[in-house]
């Protein structure tokens, strides 16, 4: 059994900004801190895009400072908040395709991990995702060369309705294109989002769809609202993937609940 940790919509700000009055780097680490302490045997991290709210190079510096000396490895994805120069620019050992695209795969054992970069930075309404030609093309690549491994995709735009009506009008436009390749390859067990900001379950084209919370800012159970931009203080929460022989287990961890030690669980009586 291996291990994955997610973290998605991180909004990095700059210092002494804050988010509905919460301050998203200092959720970030203490959810990363939460996450190493009971989690040290994870194989790696993934950061499933928005991971600066403007941005803006010293956003991307603070993310990088909060990481360093993080002693798993990480993987680094986009969002619609992102932009691959300052992003690139900060980070710059973060592979990338021939054309500049912010996508790579990674294997562990039996599982092949493919990460996409869904950012539109020409999109008309700023925030919605799509795939090019290009990045589908590498995504083919991807999936062929992955053999008999089981496979994971992660997104930060989902690549279904939510019904947070808002949300989806920023969605993934060509997520029609996306599923008819992750389909036909017939090996692709699980879907990974973000975007959100809310604990969602799903599928697309039959293969379940799981959407993570941000550590930070949340969205409110406000189903049709046509605004994206309503936030919420709810617990802050990360990813955790558990890929097993039969298959992946999804949890979710509030890591800003009231920690507890094993020795205070309480017992049911027998
Ligand atoms: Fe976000």
């Amino acid at each position: 059994m291996h291990k994955v940790l997610v973290f998605t919509d991180i909004h990095i700000l700059p210092e002494g900004e804050t988010v509905i009055g919460l301050d998203p780097l200092a959720r970030f680490t203490q959810g990363l801190a939460h996450a190493l302490e009971h989690h040290p045997d994870a194989a790696r991290i993934v950061l499933c895009g928005d991971l600066a709210h403007n941005a803006a190079p010293t956003e991307y510096a603070r993310l990088k400072q909060a990481l360093a000396g993080c002693p798993l490895p990480v993987d680094l994805m986009l969002g619609n908040h992102d932009r691959r120069a300052p992003f690139l620019a900060e980070f710059t050992q973060t592979p990338v395709t021939d054309a500049g695209f912010v996508q790579h795969y990674q294997d562990i054992d039996d599982y092949r991990l493919i990460l996409l970069d869904t950012l539109n930075e020409e999109a008309d309404d700023t925030h919605s995702g799509h795939l090019c030609a290009h990045r589908l093309d590498w995504l083919d690549h991807a999936l062929a060369s992955a053999g008999k491994r089981r496979v994971l995709v992660f997104t930060h735009h989902p690549p279904m309705i939510t019904g947070f009506s808002g949300m989806d009008w920023i969605g993934l436009h060509n997520r029609a294109e996306l599923i008819e390749r992750l389909v036909a390859h017939g090996r692709v067990v699980q879907i990974i989002s973000g975007h959100i900001h809310r604990t969602i379950q799903g599928a697309a084209g039959g293969i379940p769809v799981s959407i993570f919370k941000s550590p930070c800012h949340q969205m409110p159970m406000a189903l049709g609202f046509q605004d994206s931009s309503l936030s919420i203080d709810e617990p802050g929460a990360y990813g955790i993937l558990l890929l097993h022989d039969d298959g992946v287990i999804v949890h979710t961890e509030d890591f800003t609940l009231p920690d507890q030690t094993p020795e205070l669980y309480a017992r049911k009586r027998p």
